[in-house]
């Protein structure tokens, strides 16, 4: 009868290792992006610069994830523009429209690029 026990014993253990695998800190969230255009090489410099320190990678720190959820352009440029809560809100002399612009493109390839 010992032998079922070790068998199941090591499969929680698996089972274990490969929930708390993805939980990880350091690892990548999302994979390599695809950086085609200007305009979303641009947005990353921008998110980079002011959201990267709340929202890492587009996955939740001080901030939630937003690499994870629909959220229509006009939505994010509004809660960039007018913040929420703990988020600061990001006025044009941070970052001009053209900025937000590329800035969306970027969170939108960030979304489509999560694992
Ligand atoms: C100081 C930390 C901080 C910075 C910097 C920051 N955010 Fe946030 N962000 C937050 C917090 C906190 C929330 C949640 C606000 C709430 O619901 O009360 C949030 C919410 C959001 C949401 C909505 C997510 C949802 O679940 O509805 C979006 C989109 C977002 N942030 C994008 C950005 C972008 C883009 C930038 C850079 C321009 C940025 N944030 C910079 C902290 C931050």
């Amino acid at each position: 009868m010992k032998k079922p026990f070790i068998l199941s014993a090591a499969f929680l253990l698996l089972l274990s290792l490969s929930y708390c695998g993805s939980a990880r800190r350091g690892t990548p969230t999302h994979a390599p992006l695809r950086i085609e255009s200007q305009a979303i090489a641009q947005g990353e410099v921008v998110y980079m610069s002011h959201c990267n320190k709340c929202h890492p990678g587009g996955a939740a720190g001080l901030g939630p994830a937003i690499n994870n959820k629909p959220l229509p352009g006009f939505l994010m440029k509004f809660q960039i523009r007018n913040g929420l809560g703990v988020m600061p809100a990001f006025k044009e002399d941070h970052i001009s429209d053209q900025e937000l612009d590329n800035l969306v493109a970027y969170l939108k390839e960030l979304r489509s690029a999560k694992k």
